[in-house]
């Protein structure tokens, strides 16, 4: 929730409360006007004393106050004046805005100005203020909208508004419409319509309960019975267009079907296993006997876990990701010992076996099977 979201809670609350008041006569006009000369007076200690008093009990100028209860005190307000029957009637000319010293920049000045810009058009009629902002304000007015750059016509506020040395002056357009007393309710009601359009075009948002299927311990699931593959308009013979390769395995060609790559897989592995170099591969490198080796290895791999992950039957969906965990085993092996260490020469010669199998398996060829030998 952001800071002016929790002033609106308050005001909901009936802790705080803006207030727009002019010199009516009224004892609690009076009283608040008061307590806003008090914050104008310890918060503008440039402006004179009676000056104030003058302005802001004058009647052409109005007040918007902050009031927070217990206590009833006024913390914070502004007060502008207006030019009724006049070509400026349109205009509101702030001449202080202040917020008691211990609550700034917390965003009091911020629901100020929106309640001011609230109460200026609603009671006022206005459609614009200027003001000459202290140096040190023209941030704070700069993040209420207000501008260096003045547009409007000249006669409409030439002659009208006091010069003051030392500020700069500033404008800033009141919108006929905008919600300025509950801006945070209006964006999260434009968020609400655009998700809710966003919605109506996109699945985003739904859940799907997931898939029992491997929870309940089963194996392999075909692709037709994964929900939504068929009514996205999958079909079997389709699905065959995407196969790009065979295998040439036992004197037979065969497809890639899991059965089949299941077995291919394994025997390459097994091949791996029996090969002449394979003794320091078959398990992971013990940290006892090589105790650096796992700082610099950070991700190990070995003959002993690409039989695990094979006989799950779940890890290598691929070609492609068996043959990248068998590259990971040489590749760490190149890096712990370096190319010309007998360590690597035994393990290329497990990766030049490996390959050699691949290449002379795979048809058309491993290029049309998508199939990338990485290069050590
Ligand atoms: N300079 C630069 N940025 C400021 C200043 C400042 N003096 N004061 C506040 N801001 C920024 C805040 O950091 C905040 O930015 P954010 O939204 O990116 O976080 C934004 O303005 C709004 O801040 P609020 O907390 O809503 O404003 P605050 O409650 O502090 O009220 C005010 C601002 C009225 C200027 C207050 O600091 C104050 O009373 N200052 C002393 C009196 C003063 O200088 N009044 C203006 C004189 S000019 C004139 O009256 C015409």
């Amino acid at each position: 929730m952001n800071r002016e979201s929790r002033h609106i809670e308050r005001e909901r609350g009936g802790e705080l409360t803006a207030r727009y008041i002019t010199n009516d006569g009224a004892i609690e006009s009076g009283r608040l006007l008061i307590g806003l000369k008090n914050v104008f007076s310890k918060c503008l200690p440039n402006m004179p004393k009676e000056y104030i008093c003058r302005l802001l009990f004058e009647r052409r100028h109005k007040s918007v106050v902050i009031v927070r209860q217990p206590g009833n005190q006024v913390i914070g307000g502004i007060t502008y004046r207006t030019f009724p029957g006049t070509p400026a009637a349109r205009l509101g000319e702030i001449a202080f805005c202040a917020v008691a010293q211990t609550l700034q920049v917390t965003g009091y000045g911020t629901r100020l100005m929106n309640w001011t810009k609230h109460y200026a058009r609603e009671m006022d009629g206005l459609e614009a203020f200027l003001t000459y902002a202290d140096n040190n304000a023209v941030g704070y007015f700069s993040k209420q909208q207000f501008t260096k750059a003045i547009t409007l016509e000249k006669e409409k506020w030439a002659g009208f508004i006091k010069d003051y040395d030392g500020g700069t002056l500033m404008e800033c357009r009141i919108h006929p419409s905008l919600p300025y007393a509950d801006f945070p309710g209006m964006l999260s009601k434009q968020r609400a319509a655009l998700e809710g359009e966003v919605k109506r075009y996109t699945t985003g948002h739904v859940v799907h309960p997931g898939l029992d299927h491997w929870r309940e311990g089963g194996g392999p699931l075909p692709v037709d019975q994964l929900p939504g593959v068929v009514e996205a308009g999958w079909t079997h013979t389709a699905g065959m267009l995407y196969r790009t390769y065979q295998i040439a395995m036992g004197g037979h060609i065969l497809d890639p079907t899991e059965d089949n790559l299941h077995e291919f897989m394994a025997m390459l592995l097994k091949k791996a296993q029996r090969h002449a170099d394979a003794a320091p591969f078959l398990q992971p490198v013990s940290a006892d006997d090589v105790p650096d080796y796992y700082s610099i290895i950070i991700d190990p791999m070995d003959l002993g876990t690409m039989e695990q992950r094979l006989k799950s039957r779940r890890y290598y969906i691929t070609l492609n990701m068996f043959a990248a965990d068998f590259y990971k085993m040489v590749k760490n092996c190149q890096l712990y010992n370096g190319s010309t260490n007998p360590y690597f020469l035994a393990a290329r010669r497990l990766y030049d076996q490996f390959w050699g199998v691949m290449r002379s398996s795979i048809l058309p060829s491993l290029e049309a099977a998508g199939i990338v030998e990485p290069k050590l």
